[in-house]
């Protein structure tokens, strides 16, 4: 098939977008498909249209490119595209969303609060922030309620830090999400549902000596990881369970990539779920897909395969 992918667009996170998409099209055309990356601008419909593809691989990361802007596009045009459909993507790629349906399905995940930042002009910061952190203790880890990457991102120990990181952290969105910070060993489980039922990959247990944030994701090195990661084999049932269980009921498809905090009690934590996740050479889903049974590439195929259907 001809394989249209998609990457760059206007999100924080296009660096990383254009690296996965190069990356992904280098895989499948060393299969023999025939692959055209396309930048997600103004042009990108009359592209299409020339083009005629097949399949359509959105692999632009963070804001439009997961929240469902994307996917809703390509469902107007009405061609196959991979991954998990509009309606889908607006609810996992929120995170304050994703959490509260989880939660409600009896799946683990850290007391938080949802803050906009309208809230504080309304309210004055200090109180919202004092009122928060006695609710939900200390540590509290202060993400942007949607995108990746860990930008924006920081955790905080100190109530007297937390106004510093809110602005960090609306810098890069509207809307803040305050979460318990759970420490315990840090796994990614990607999941592949292409053929029957979902299934996860081994799980990627990453070691970083800071925060496991961009530099560390991003620069070869920085990192240390381990797959499959060193869990036993009741806690690799676990976090499995987990990552398959946020694919169902958030109603995802072909893949995902569930991150997660397993604690010393043994309870995975379920933090963000991904539906483009990243495709570099120091990313997680292709890590996880080197230690599967089958081959990157042909998961790849698979993907494009269930997709093209
Ligand atoms: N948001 C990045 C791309 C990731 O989670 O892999």
């Amino acid at each position: 098939p001809r394989v249209a992918i998609l990457a760059g667009g206007l999100s924080h996170e296009r660096e990383v977008s254009v690296r996965s998409g190069r990356r992904v099209a280098g895989v499948l055309r060393d299969e023999g498909l025939e692959v055209e990356v396309l930048d997600v601008d103004a042009a990108l419909l009359p592209r299409l249209a020339e083009m005629r593809p097949d399949v359509v691989w959105p692999l632009v990361h963070g804001s439009t490119g997961e929240d469902g802007s994307l996917q809703n596009l390509l469902e107007l045009v009405g061609v196959p595209f991979v991954g998990s459909r509009a309606t889908a993507c607006r609810l996992a790629s929120n995170k304050p969303v994703a959490k509260a349906l989880l939660h409600q399905a009896g799946l683990p995940t850290p007391a938080h609060a949802a803050l906009p930042q309208s809230m504080f002009r309304e309210v004055g910061a200090r109180t919202v922030l004092d009122v928060v952190a006695r609710d939900l203790g200390l540590p509290l880890a202060v993400k942007p309620a949607a995108g990746g990457s860990a930008l924006g991102v920081t955790v905080v120990e100190e109530v007297d830090r937390l106004p510093d990181a809110m602005v960090g952290c609306f810098a890069y969105g509207d809307v803040a999400l305050l979460e318990r910070a759970v420490s315990g060993v840090e796994v990614a489980v990607s999941v592949i549902d292409v053929e029957g039922e979902p299934r996860a990959l081994p799980a990627v247990e990453i070691v970083t000596d800071g925060p496991y944030d961009y530099d560390a994701r991003y620069n070869p090195g920085r990192s240390e990881y381990f797959v499959p990661a060193r869990l036993d084999a009741a806690q690799t049932a676990t976090v499995h369970e987990l990552a398959v269980a946020v694919h169902r009921t958030l109603g995802l498809r072909h893949l995902s990539r569930t991150d997660i905090i397993l604690d010393a009690d043994g309870v995975a934590w379920f933090l963000d779920v991904n539906v483009a996740p990243g495709m570099t050479e120091t990313s997680l889903f292709p890590q996880a897909a080197h230690a599967d049974e089958r081959t990157l590439a042909d998961i790849y195929l698979a993907i494009v395969r269930a997709a093209s259907r």
